[in-house]
């Protein structure tokens, strides 16, 4: 990780010294180059460096993403906005492990992306990543709770699954089919198969554009509460302008390029919007 040091990786080596020797070491250690110790799990957790990607061949080729360059810290709940075409998906993609960049590189808690192979790549997204899709993809003939369960088989430490249904309102729904659900209760059941395994990512792709103001309303809300009750990085795209007040973080694109990246000061309740 450039000049930044894994404080995890000195610890069998602080454990023989005094506590003296222990502090003047670590001083060293941060007086040399500048460097700056990374705590596993702190700061930057998510660091997207100069991602490039384009699409087709010869004249047909097209550059969609032009040198994305992001970071972002644990719990930090990131909204993705801009037109239509300017590269949102494709960058939530390659986040995702879904899809691979021309150069550049996605960096998740000191792990680079590249460095994984196929194997570990998936099992990394089956644990690490939860996906939040414009369209629910639920399996039809399995019921809330177990479409819910299937998320739960592919984490190592998963949330109780009961009490999920009751933080998405969904408890008395559990054993209906989707087919016997409203599109709200669906995208919920959706996000409750994401959640579910605790992701330390949560990636959501239009997670309320098929969806009523109330519902949409609702959604946010949800989605909120999970990332201030988990923790978990969330990664959201939307075309609603008026989203972006809920985040911490702003990021404005254009045609693959990044036109803004801020921090809120204070996040406004999702309770709170209008639009
Ligand atoms: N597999 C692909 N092959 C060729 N072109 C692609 C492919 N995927 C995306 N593109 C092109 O890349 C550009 C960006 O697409 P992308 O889906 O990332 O946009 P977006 O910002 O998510 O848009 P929207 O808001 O409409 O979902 C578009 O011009 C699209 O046609
Ligand atoms: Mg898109």
């Amino acid at each position: 990780m450039g000049n930044e040091l894994d404080i995890d990786n000195f610890s069998h080596q602080l454990r023989w010294m005094t506590t003296n020797s222990r502090s003047l070491f670590v001083r060293n250690l941060c007086a040399f180059g500048g460097g700056k110790i990374h705590r596993k799990g702190e700061a930057m957790f998510l660091a997207i460096k100069d991602i490039r990607k384009s699409f087709g061949e010869g004249d047909s080729r097209v550059e969609v993403l032009k040198g994305i360059g992001i970071e972002i810290e644990k719990g930090e709940f990131c909204v993705l906005l801009g037109p239509s075409g300017s590269g949102k998906s494709t960058l939530l993609n390659i986040i995702g492990g879904i899809d691979r960049p021309d150069s550049g590189e996605i960096i998740i808690d000191g792990e680079r992306m590249a460095d994984m192979r196929e194997k570990k790549l998936t099992a990394y997204r089956r644990k690490h990543l939860g996906y939040i899709f414009q369209m629910y993809n639920l399996i039809p003939n399995l019921t809330v709770r177990e479409n819910i369960e299937v998320g739960a088989y592919l984490g190592e430490h998963p949330l109780d699954v009961d009490e999920l249904l009751h933080t998405l309102g969904l408890f008395e729904h559990r054993n209906k089919l989707p087919n016997q659900l409203s599109g709200g209760q669906q995208q919920r059941t959706a996000i409750g198969r994401a959640i579910v395994k605790n992701p330390d990512i949560l990636l959501c792709d239009e997670p309320t554009g098929a969806l009523d103001y109330q519902t949409s309303k609702e959604i946010l809300k949800l989605i909120e509460t999970v990332n201030r009750k988990y923790g978990n990085v969330v990664l959201m795209v939307t075309h609603n302008d008026a989203i972006k007040d809920m985040a911490d973080r702003v990021v404005r694109m254009h045609d693959g390029m990044i036109r803004k990246n801020y921090r809120n000061e204070m996040r406004v309740p999702a309770e709170n919007l209008d639009w």
